[in-house]
């Protein structure tokens, strides 16, 4: 009350008073009270009995809690990895083989320094059980262990806090020996990974191996390439090298269990012992073949581990070693006008435990700046902010983790990189150049980000952020045909109420939004929310009935357009639930014919120039060749035996029936038109072409076709199906794509040898109506980039445009089929719609 808290006040003096009640209930113990015992006097029995009694109680909980952690408690089993240097001892070469006389008697001579070390030590000695050496290398002598202790649940911390202090693990030399018969330093242990502990293994495999001067060394998993590697495993290889050498260690072919928390994995450390703090790498899944898994160790050591679940097939791997000279110096002074200089071994893993520093010096009356085109400098579970294990420095900024190109600059002729790699983990390292500048003018003809990376001019203003800080976009003036941001960022006008949020403030879809209590649909037309999921269609485009699912299976709707209709006849309102990997159908026939549109490689290579794609990136990329002409039109392959296509690569051209199928030779697998022999390829003659009826060579309307294979073809890596999206599949404007082909790279220009791939944006269909005055049918859709630059061209008809929808798989959205040049300004690329086609497609092909 006096605080004046007015109604809740009520709630707080209710609570004082029970506290008080409380504190009056403490006296009934009147024993821990001993003033108040004394003026009881007379009840002094009773006291004497309420102190035994309190005093038994007291001996039954410590006797409880003794017997809880000492007795009951069971004890724990750890095993911990380690190694150390016997300094007064040297290596033969006997010692790499552990069955070996020499080798015995050494490790029985670790083995009991290593437990004279443990008997030492109080937290440690009482919960030893065994000590094993498990291996030798030189330097003079190291040795690598592990030990198992079976520690009581309560003494457990102290040992690993113990083992892991560098100050417990030292010899105490006994005084009654005149000299110690080893003397050992460096002792260090590491707790060993659980997952790889001996017991409950049904296949233990080791493998010793040494590199013999200049020749590569070769060895697989168990089994391989013609069987699975085996379950419930785990396989050492200890590879080693000579004295003063480095292993550098390459992965020809990896293909491992799908990665997730306890798959199959294989792990390298730059040591013999298992050790996360000399772990190299973890790999697991699938790598393309051009994936760069190559590893260089900072001794004459390695040890590369598999460690395998109970279940799965998987190939395995192959991998292949040798040795080479210890890298004397990192870095050195670079001098001249420009010059590059990489990581060592880039673009391998660079080794771990390694300082470089370059001092760059350009001509003294130019300044000085460094680009990184590559730079992959990245430690698993590194903030990028802190830099703390792995980084590149200059200055006194930290630089780490994956970036895309960058450029740091200096206002003198000089400047220092530093590299510093840690213990464990390594990365392909970066990929630099440096170039002297003129002060006054740092991007002679181009515009200069704050960054101080230069951009063309064109640029400037564009609506992009092409340098990484914005700069390019800040303090703009609009154009006429741009609309300005809340936040100043000025923006194409078409983009405006387009449904993306291009401003990043989302100023462009304010004014357009729809009032409060009414929905907006995929079309821009607002509907009342109590519309939305009454199973009418009120949009127009059916977009105020899809999504309209509950958690688990959806209940059948009446058909509509737009409604998914299963094998059943039912339909669902559940926006497109073909292949989504949940059961939408009540005859699951929404995830039937779902082997498609995954690529088998799940990592694919990180440094590959461009926007050149890698062999299996896009399996279902088809390259369709006319006898003596080459590659011609690309089209996308949708089961063993069909092709989907553009009409208008089959049209009466100068003479040519291009519709004469036996004019065509499908290559599947392909990535470089110059390696068709390549072992993935699979080259197919054509069956028959069947064209779309409605097919206009003048407008382009039904720009579609099917092939048919002369015979199917075999699933691989290499080549996979792509998924067709059923004809009621929503591809919402805005949505990333990629388009892929070996059309022409530039405007007129000549076509391109590797497989190209670019991103490009679904754009609203009446915006784009208006861009292309007016040339648009239902069957047809625009994909691109409005400012230009990015776009399928001559060659690329055909060609798969396709979308990364649920689960991860790939749907073919369009198909290329025509543009107004290529890659012009605010004229993006059209594609044949195959959600309209869908229907057609079905009918030619029963697929
Ligand atoms: N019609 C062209 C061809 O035959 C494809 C054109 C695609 N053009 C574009 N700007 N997206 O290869």
């Amino acid at each position: 009350m006096e605080r004046g808290r007015g109604a809740s006040s009520m709630r707080y003096s209710a609570q004082a008073q029970d506290m008080n009640n409380l504190e009056e209930g403490v006296e009934f113990l009147p024993a821990m009270n001993s003033k108040k015992m004394e003026k009881r006097g007379p009840k002094r029995r009773v006291v004497v009995a309420v102190v035994i009694l309190v005093f038994l109680l007291v001996s039954l909980v410590v006797g409880l809690l003794v017997w809880h952690f000492k007795y009951r408690n069971a004890a724990v089993r750890k095993v911990f990895n380690g190694h150390l240097r016997v300094l007064n001892w040297d290596f033969l070469d006997a010692y790499e083989n552990s069955s070996s006389p020499e080798f015995i008697m050494l490790a029985k001579k670790v083995k009991s320094t290593v437990e004279d070390i443990y008997r030492d030590h109080g937290d440690i000695g009482p919960y030893h059980k065994e000590t094993m050496i498990t291996a030798f290398s030189e330097g003079s002598v190291i040795a690598y262990y592990w030990s198992e202790f079976l520690v009581p649940k309560y003494r457990e911390e102290s040992l690993d806090q113990a083992m892991a202090n560098k100050q417990s693990l030292v010899q105490k030399l006994n005084t009654r020996l005149r000299n110690p018969v080893l003397k050992v330093e460096s002792v260090v242990a590491f707790p060993a990974d659980p997952s790889i502990a001996y017991s409950s293994r049904d296949n233990i495999c080791m493998f010793a191996l040494h590199a013999k001067e200049g020749e590569i060394t070769t060895f697989t998993t168990p089994g391989f390439p013609n069987s699975p590697y085996p379950n419930n495993a785990l396989c050492y290889w200890t590879l080693r090298a000579d004295a003063n050498s480095i292993i550098s260690l390459t992965f020809k072919t990896l293909e491992l269990e799908p990665c997730t928390d306890d798959s199959d994995y294989v792990k390298v450390y730059n040591s013999l012992s298992p050790v996360e703090p000399q772990a190299l790498v973890r790999l697991c899944g699938n790598y393309a073949p051009s994936y760069n898994l190559t590893f260089l160790s900072s001794q004459n050591v390695m040890l590369v581990t598999l460690v395998t679940n109970k279940e799965g097939r998987f190939p395995g791997f192959k991998a292949e070693f040798f040795q080479l000279p210890k890298m004397k110096v990192c870095g050195g002074v670079l001098k001249g006008e420009r010059g590059t200089f990489t990581t060592p071994y880039y673009p391998a893993h660079y080794p771990p435990a390694m300082d470089c520093v370059w001092n760059i010096e350009v001509p003294s009356r130019k300044n000085v700046k460094v680009r990184f085109n590559m730079f992959f400098v990245l430690e698993p579970g590194i903030p990028v902010s802190s830099c703390t294990k792995d980084y590149v420095q200059i200055n006194s900024t930290r630089y780490c983790g994956e970036r895309s190109q960058f450029v740091v600059a200096s206002t003198t002729n000089k400047i220092e990189v530093r590299f510093h790699s840690d213990q464990s983990y390594t990365d392909t390292g970066f990929s630099a150049e440096y170039l002297s500048y003129d002060s006054s003018d740092p991007c002679p003809g181009q515009f200069t980000c704050n960054t101080g990376r230069c951009i063309d001019r064109s640029m400037r203003c564009d609506g992009w952020l092409d340098c990484v800080d914005g700069s390019d976009e800040r303090s703009c003036t609009c154009t006429d045909q741009q609309f300005k941001c809340q936040n100043g960022w000025c923006k194409p006008k078409f983009w405006v109420c387009d449904n993306v949020n291009d401003c990043g403030d989302n100023s462009d879809e304010l004014q357009c939004s729809c009032a409060t209590d009414s929905f907006k649909c995929d079309n821009g037309k607002c509907v009342p929310s109590a519309r939305k999921c009454d199973g009418k269609d009120d949009c127009g485009d059916g977009s105020d009935e899809g999504s309209c699912s509950k958690a688990g299976l959806q209940t059948t709707v009446s058909c509509k357009e737009y409604t998914y209709k299963c094998r059943s006849g039912h339909c669902v309102s559940k926006q497109n639930p073909e292949c989504d990997g949940e059961q939408d159908c009540e005859d699951n026939s929404d995830e039937d014919n779902c082997n498609c549109g995954i690529r088998s490689y799940t990592k694919m290579s990180r440094i590959v120039g461009g926007q050149n794609s890698d062999g299996g990136e896009w399996p279902w990329q088809v390259s369709l060749h006319v006898k003596s002409q080459g590659h011609i039109c690309g089209a996308s392959l949708v089961s063993e035996s069909w092709l989907v296509s553009a009409a208008h690569c089959f049209q009466q051209m100068q003479g040519t029936s291009y519709s004469d199928a036996s004019l065509w030779t499908a290559y599947l697998g392909l990535t470089d038109q110059s390696d068709r022999s390549n072992a993935n390829v699979q080259t197919r003659k054509i069956k028959r072409i069947i064209s779309h009826p409605y097919f206009n060579d003048y407008t382009y309307d039904y720009d579609i076709a099917v092939m048919e294979l002369q015979s199917p073809v075999t699933f691989s890596s290499f080549v996979q199906p792509i998924c067709l999206p059923d004809a009621t599949h929503v591809f919402p404007v805005g949505k990333d794509l990629w388009v892929t082909g070996w059309g022409a790279t530039t405007e007129g220009g000549s076509g391109s040898s590797i497989l190209q791939k670019a991103e490009i944006r679904l754009i609203n269909q009446t915006v784009c109506n208006q861009l292309l005055t007016d040339q648009l049918t239902p069957r047809m859709m625009c994909v691109g980039i409005l400012t230009g630059g990015v776009d399928a061209c001559q060659g690329d008809s055909g060609g798969p445009l396709v979308s990364v929808e649920a689960s991860s798989r790939m749907f073919l959205a369009g198909v290329v089929s025509w543009g107004e040049g290529c890659a012009q300004r605010n004229k993006p690329g059209v594609y044949s719609r195959v959600t309209s086609l869908r229907d057609w497609i079905q009918q030619q092909t029963g697929l």
